[in-house]
């Protein structure tokens, strides 16, 4: 059993959850859950990061105290995750009597160690508002493209990376009036020291602690160094400086940020834990955070806060005797339907849209886990592919199959025994596909491959789906083999349900229940083929999804969105600006291909709607040569019809059924030897050497081809 300290990124106390947040927290709480079902001890710390300038700007909006505002939000963001599932030990604020005590000792930490020093800095200033202006406080023109209303740091419209006093016409974005540039004097933390540097560098290069691909990208950070600015001038909401080198100064919000990691786990043992789990903040310290302390420390974040966390933080535990993490997971950002989220486009889903729109969390939870691998890809919820795996996987695959073989088992007596027919295997394969896939999901687990889990997932409930197909068991479902076929799919399912139960739990328990087992713990030698197999209720149902219910979660675009929603060319995400005036690494700035004759635009090949199609029958037509007529199912309630000529290239047509193919689903029907076709196949080459375009079976009927 290992006992591990497990954190995601703490969200800020500014608004509600929105499912880009939601994508991280579902992927952490697989993880825990997952953890937890393999026997780990397992705490998960969240909270909500109370400080910094929008905060304090946005309450003085609302005419409230900044810590009642983010007291507020904190609470709201609770309540969200909840509904989802999310089930975080703890979810408590930076903006507490521990974090503040943390903060200063990690400050003290850095400076008794000789690492902070005094740096003057020109930023941009606001006489009007009389403040200093983050990067997202100012807009002007960008220097490189001339693309007006750009933010401060970077250009939304090329890309490019920038010092605010580069921006021309600047304005502070709360008056609108021109600023001034001005010097003021602030923290710095001294990372280059050699000393230091090979401490960062040594956390970074350990095996374990980040995906090589991650490393890499640090890396190229670690070979241009840059100090760290630790504080900011007033007005600010944060931590005061508790240090006479630096009188009226605030602690930068990014400071005691991953420190209310620490400091939350310590409130959580102190206060919160069932009292057979609760330490005082020494025996927490000594068990989870001392340099050789027993248990692992692992963060989960998004790619944009990395720098933070895999540069600056390292040094922070360091300086002050804590043990540096034992891995940092980092995942992508969401887009949806193919594009950043955006407020103007109606794409920005808040997590009660969601809730709101009726749908159940689990589903969310599902296609997120579908789409989430270890690396930093971004993923995307296409609306449309979203309904068509919840479809297809999770009603088809997966649900339909538990009804039906309840109601079998059911019509068998509702309870069947193992027999020698049955451990003999009638219908062998699902025994042992169920339990290699048992044990590639714990791996993949681990590993934060989710997507190959549900693979998994989708590939044993397709053999028993398969298997049931062919073996008939309807037609004498008290046959010997119906019932050893039935009892080998009904333990399957109870595997199923051990697979799915981190991603879903409320699913898989009344899965594994309705197949008479509790949820059984997930040991490495855990084999459900055994006993006998009991149906004691309704397995769950998922309802299909049809595209009107999912389309509620995109809002009506806002007024005048659709002219600027003319395929922007989506920015290379930056690291948050690290100091008041230091920009980010310049990107390249990215130039939109030129319309040339001939060619055509995205639109255009937008308008063909390519679908996977799952071939389910396949048969000659009577008297023609040429053709074959398919039943293909494109994850809608009914197969379609199509007429292919494809005769000569596949004269065996059962062949053809199970295969994954391409569909042209919006071609207006065509009738062919009084056959209506309601579709095209793609294909190359000319019969008989013509082959049918295929994709793999993880591609789920219905899934669009761009
Ligand atoms: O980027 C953000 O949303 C930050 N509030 C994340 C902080 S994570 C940690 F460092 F606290
Ligand atoms: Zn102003």
């Amino acid at each position: 059993m290992t006992t591990r300290l497990v954190t995601s990124a703490l969200p800020y106390a500014n608004g509600p959850i929105h499912l880009g947040h939601m994508v991280e927290h579902v992927q952490t709480d697989v993880y825990v859950r997952y953890l937890r079902a393999i026997g780990d001890d397992v705490t998960w710390i969240c909270a909500a990061d109370a400080h910094g300038t929008p905060i304090e700007v946005n309450a003085g909006k609302a005419g409230i105290a900044p810590a009642d505002f983010a007291e507020k939000y904190r609470q709201d963001q609770r309540q969200t995750f909840q509904r989802f599932g999310i089930e975080h030990d703890t979810y408590y604020t930076t903006h507490s009597p521990e974090n503040r005590a943390w903060a200063y000792l990690i400050y003290d930490a850095l400076k008794a160690r000789g690492l902070i020093y005094r740096k003057s800095v020109e930023q941009l200033y606001c006489e009007h508002d009389r403040r200093f202006l983050p990067d997202r406080f100012v807009k002007g023109t960008c220097p490189k493209c001339g693309t007006p209303d750009q933010y401060g740091d970077v250009c939304e419209r090329c890309g490019t990376t920038y010092d605010p006093r580069e921006l021309k016409d600047p304005a502070c974005a709360l008056c609108q009036r021109p600023p001034v540039v001005r010097a003021s004097d602030h923290a710095y933390v001294n990372l280059r020291k050699p000393e230091v540097a090979a401490i960062i560098r040594g956390w970074v290069e350990a095996e374990g602690h980040l995906e090589p691909a991650v490393r890499q990208q640090v890396q190229g950070w670690l070979a241009d160094l840059q100090d760290w600015c630790i504080t900011r001038d007033a007005p600010y909401f944060g931590f005061p400086v508790n240090d006479p080198d630096f009188p009226g100064k605030f602690l930068y919000v990014w400071l005691d940020a991953p420190i209310g990691y620490l400091s939350s786990g310590e409130h959580y043992f102190a206060e919160e834990a069932p009292a057979a789990r609760r330490l005082s903040p020494a025996a927490y310290r000594a068990r989870y955070l001392a340099e050789g302390a027993p248990a692992r420390l692992e963060h989960v974040i998004g790619k944009d806060i990395l720098r933070f966390h895999a540069v600056f933080w390292p040094a922070m535990l360091w300086a002050a005797g804590i043990k540096r993490p034992d891995r940092m997971v980092v995942h992508g950002h969401l887009t949806v339907n193919g594009e950043k989220m955006s407020k103007s486009r109606g794409t920005f889903i808040n997590a009660s849209t969601y809730l709101d729109s009726g749908l159940d969390p689990e589903l969310l939870r599902y296609f997120f886990a579908a789409s989430l691998g270890a690396g930093v890809s971004d993923l995307d919820l296409s609306l449309e592919e979203f309904r068509n795996r919840i479809n297809a996987d999770l009603a088809n695959n997966v649900a339909n199959l538990a009804s039906r073989v309840a109601a079998l088992v059911e019509r068998s007596g509702g309870v069947i025994e193992p027999s020698r027919e049955i451990v003999g295997g009638a219908a062998a394969g699902i025994q042992a596909a169920t339990l290699t896939a048992l044990s590639a999901a714990r791996d993949r687990y681990q590993e934060l491959q989710l997507r190959e889990v549900v693979r998994q997932v989708a590939e044993v409930a397709s053999l028993c789906n398969k298997r049931i197909q062919d073996g008939k068991p309807w037609e004498a479902p008290t046959s010997e083999a119906s019932r050893a076929l039935l009892w080998d799919v009904g333990k399957a399912l109870v595997a199923i349900a051990v697979m799915l139960q981190p991603v879903m739990p409320r699913f898989a328990a009344k899965l594994a229940e309705a197949f008479g087992e509790p949820p059984p713990r997930w040991d490495a030698s855990l084999d459900p083929f055994h006993g006998p197999l009991r149906v004691t209720g309704k397995p769950p149902q998922i309802a299909r999804l049809d595209a009107a219910q999912v389309d509620k979660l995109i809002a009506a675009p806002a007024e005048g969105a659709a002219k600027a929603s003319a395929r922007p060319v989506a920015p290379a995400k930056v690291a948050r600006s690290s100091s008041p005036a230091e920009g980010a690494a310049r990107a390249s700035a990215k130039a939109a291909a030129p319309a040339t004759f001939g060619v055509i635009q995205y639109e255009d090949f937008a308008k063909v709607e390519l679908r996977v199609g799952a071939v389910r029958a396949a048969a000659k037509v009577e008297k023609a040569d040429k053709l074959l007529r398919l039943s293909v199912d494109v994850g809608e309630p009914e197969p379609r019809t199509i007429v292919a000529g494809i005769a000569q290239a596949y004269p065996d047509p059962s062949l053809l059924v199970g295969k994954r193919i391409v569909v042209v689903a919006n071609l207006a029907p065509r009738t062919l030897r009084g056959i209506t076709s309601q579709g095209m196949l793609l294909a190359a080459g000319e019969p008989p050497d013509l082959q049918l375009v295929t994709v793999g079976d993880s591609i789920a009927p219905g899934t669009r081809v761009k």
